[in-house]
C-alpha cells in the first residue's frame, strides 16, 4: 500500500472551507493509503508562538480530526516534536540543501518581506518538511498550491541525496486537491473563506455556538434577485451557499435549485443553517469528548512508538552513508 503523509499547523481555527475542501476528503480516502498525519508544531515556532496557546491549539487540532472521524485505526497519528530523530535528520538534509535553494521559495520571499526580523527557522522550513516527508518514505503528499514548491523541494533532496549516497529516501509526488471544493467567505463571496480574514463574520468555524453560526449564515451576502440558481459569475453568495448545502447533504446543485424552485432567501438561508448546525453540533459533541478524555495522549504515545522505530532506521542509515558515525 502507498504511503500517504498530511502535516497539519496548529494553528487554531479550522472553518467550514476547510472542513469541505479537505477534511471530508480525507475521511472518504481513509484505508485507500497507509497514512501518517502529524501535527507539525516544530513548524509553527518559525514564528513567535503563545507557548500555552500553542500547547492547548495541538490538543484541540488532534481532537478536532478525530471529532471530524479520521480514525486512529486507519491513521497513525503523531506529534511531530515527539519524534526526535525528525530534527537530525532535517540538520542532515540540510548540509545537502543549498542556501539559493532555500531563499527562492515563494513562501519565505513572502514571508521574510512581510517581517525582516525573521528567525533561521523560516528559511529552512522546507528542510523540516522534507525530513518530515523522508523521514517515513511517503510516496504521497496532498497539499495545498502553497505547500507545493515545498514537496518539490523535497524530492529534489531525495533525488540528490539518493544519487550522492545510494538508494536512501523514496521520492515522494505532490498530490494536489483537484475535487475539492472551495468555499467562499459568506461576506465577501468574491474571496476564499480563510482563517486569516479580518472580517470572521464571514468565515464559521467548526467550534462556533450553534447561534453565531445561524448569525453568520442569515446574513450571508447574496444578490437583489430571489432565484436559488448556481451561477458564481453572476451570483456569487448563493452559488456559495448552494455548494455548501450541497456538501452537507450530498445532494446535486440541480437537486437543490428544484427544493428551493419559488422560496425566497430567507427560506433557503435558514435551511442551510440548520444542515450546517446540525453536522457541526454533532462534530462539536465528539470534539468534548476528546478533549476530556484521555484517548488523545494515547493515539499519540502509539504513534511516537511507531515513527521513532521508522525515522530511527532512516537516522541510522543516513549516519552510516554520511560517516557520522564511530
Ligand atoms: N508546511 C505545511 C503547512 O504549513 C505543514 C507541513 C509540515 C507538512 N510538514 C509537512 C505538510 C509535511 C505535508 C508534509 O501546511
Amino acid at each position: 500500500m502507498k504511503r500517504l503523509l498530511t502535516g497539519l499547523q496548529p494553528t487554531g481555527i479550522i472553518h467550514i472551507g476547510n472542513y469541505i475542501g479537505a477534511i471530508k476528503q480525507m475521511r472518504e480516502n481513509q484505508g485507500k493509503f497507509d497514512s501518517y498525519l502529524f501535527v507539525a508544531d516544530l513548524h509553527s515556532i518559525t514564528i513567535p508562538q503563545d507557548s500555552q496557546k500553542l500547547k492547548s491549539n495541538i490538543k484541540s487540532l488532534i481532537a478536532l480530526y478525530l471529532a471530524c472521524g479520521m480514525s486512529p485505526e486507519k491513521n497513525t497519528i503523531y506529534l511531530q516534536s515527539d519524534i526526535e530523530y525528525i530534527p537530525c535528520i532535517s540538520w542532515m538534509l540540510e548540509c545537502n540543501t543549498y542556501y539559493g535553494e532555500l531563499s527562492r521559495m515563494t513562501q519565505f520571499k513572502d514571508k521574510s518581506q512581510k517581517n525582516q526580523n525573521f528567525s533561521a527557522g523560516l528559511l529552512t522550513y522546507p528542510i523540516l518538511m522534507a525530513a518530515d516527508i523522508l523521514a517515513v518514505d511517503a510516496d504521497y503528499i496532498p497539499v495545498g498550491k502553497d505547500q507545493k514548491q515545498h514537496v518539490e523541494l523535497a524530492r529534489d533532496i531525495a533525488v540528490r541525496f539518493n544519487n550522492k549516497f545510494g538508494q536512501t529516501f523514496v521520492v515522494p509526488e505532490p498530490l494536489i486537491n483537484a475535487t475539492g471544493m472551495k468555499i467562499m467567505d459568506l461576506q465577501d463571496p468574491s474571496k476564499k473563506m480563510a482563517k486569516s480574514s479580518e472580517n470572521q463574520k464571514g468565515v464559521v468555524n467548526l467550534l462556533d455556538d450553534e447561534k453565531t453560526i445561524r448569525k453568520k449564515i442569515m446574513s450571508a451576502t447574496t444578490d437583489s434577485e430571489t432565484s436559488v440558481k448556481y451561477d458564481p459569475q453572476n451570483k456569487p453568495g448563493i452559488s456559495n451557499l448552494i455548494v455548501i448545502y450541497a456538501s452537507f447533504t450530498g445532494k446535486t446543485k440541480e437537486e437543490i435549485e428544484k427544493e428551493f424552485e419559488g422560496a425566497n432567501y430567507g427560506t433557503f438561508k435558514t435551511k442551510v443553517a440548520d444542515v450546517v448546525v446540525q453536522e457541526l453540533l454533532e462534530i462539536q459533541r465528539k470534539y468534548e469528548e476528546y478533549i476530556n478524555g484521555d484517548l488523545i495522549d494515547k493515539i499519540l504515545d502509539d504513534g511516537k512508538k511507531k515513527l521513532l522505530e521508522i525515522t530511527r532506521k532512516k537516522y541510522v542509515d543516513m549516519k552510516q552513508k554520511l560517516g557520522t558515525t564511530r
